[in-house]
């Protein structure tokens, strides 16, 4: 016969379920796009139609049942879905175990009833079935929840955003570039990456000359920190090998920043290197005092 729940609680749950499933396959990837759209209103109207025909079958096989028949049918489909379903579900225990026998197998006047579970604990039972079952197969046999895949994609989204968010926020100029002790282990990896090949990791010099020590050739500012910043950003006048890093665009103001807090730092705070190169330019001990 007919079952008792109603198209407008049928159609959305199935319809949820074939769109969890398509989630599951598909990912976020094609939800908004033209097909998957006409997918889902086809699907829609099929069911439609197939809880129209059901209905008509179900008007046309109660015609030959008998009165009684009949009006028992009508009862059970009577009145509020809801609470029809709520009488299902919390059925009275009372009232469905009346007569249930006891278990012939009592020790010390302890007996052992057959109850019948409530209706409300097996069906929350066969939920955790069906769900065990539909997760197990999403979990291995498609992407979903997978934590690799998971971490990578939080990870690119992350990378995103901080590139998003190192566009927006205003980058430091010479003017307003100043020393700054917590940006040295960061300035160190960028100085790593991009300096050491010409003055080596400890700065002690190579191709280019040694940054530890008091000599300088290019001497464009008044205060070491500002005349390391110029460098990185304006290249040296002298001698294109020392490129302009800062106003070719290939480091950007903050990072040249931290690669010069970390150039002062291990120029004026370090322990000089053991070995390095010969020293190449002015002597300057007292840059503030220094006048160009
Ligand atoms: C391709 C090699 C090369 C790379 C890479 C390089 N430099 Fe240089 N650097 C040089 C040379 C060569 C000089 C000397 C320029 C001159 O004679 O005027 C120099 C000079 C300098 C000076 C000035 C030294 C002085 O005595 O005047 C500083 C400071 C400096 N480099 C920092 C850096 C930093 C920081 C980086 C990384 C962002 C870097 N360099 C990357 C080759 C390089």
């Amino acid at each position: 016969m007919r079952s008792k729940i109603p198209s407008f609680i049928i159609i959305p749950s199935i319809l949820s379920v074939i769109m969890f499933m398509y989630y599951v396959i598909f990912d976020n990837n094609y939800i908004g796009h033209p097909v998957t759209i006409s997918f889902f209103i086809t699907i829609t109207i099929l069911l439609l139609i197939l809880d129209s025909i059901e209905y008509l079958i179900f008007s046309r096989r109660i015609k030959f049942l008998t009165e009684k028949e009949k009006r028992k049918i009508l009862e059970e489909n009577e009145g509020n879905y809801f609470f029809r379903f709520y009488k299902f579900i919390f059925h009275d225990p009372k009232k469905i175990n009346r007569g249930i026998k006891k278990i012939d197998h009592g020790f010390d006047g302890i007996l052992e009833l057959d109850n019948k579970l409530p209706m409300w604990w097996l069906h929350l039972f066969y939920l955790t079935i069906v769900f065990s079952l539909i997760y197990f197969i999403s979990y291995f046999f498609t992407d979903f929840s997978d934590p690799y895949k998971e971490y990578e994609m939080a990870y690119k989204k992350q990378l995103k955003e901080i590139e998003i968010y190192e566009k927006k926020i205003p980058q430091v100029t010479i003017e307003n570039a100043s020393f700054e002790e917590k940006l040295i282990d960061n300035g160190k990896v960028l100085f790593e990456e991009n300096c050491s090949t010409c003055h080596q990791s400890d700065g002690s010099g190579n191709i280019g000359p040694n940054l530890t020590d008091d000599y300088w050739i290019n001497i464009v500012e008044k205060d070491l920190f500002k005349n390391i910043f110029s460098i990185i950003w304006n290249g040296s006048k002298n001698n294109p090998t020392m490129r302009a890093f800062g106003q070719s665009g290939e480091i950007k103001g903050n990072d040249i920043q931290k690669i010069s807090s970390y150039v002062y730092f291990i120029n004026t705070k370090l322990k000089k290197p053991m070995k390095s190169k010969e020293p190449q330019g002015k002597k300057i001990m007292n840059w503030n005092l220094f006048i160009k």
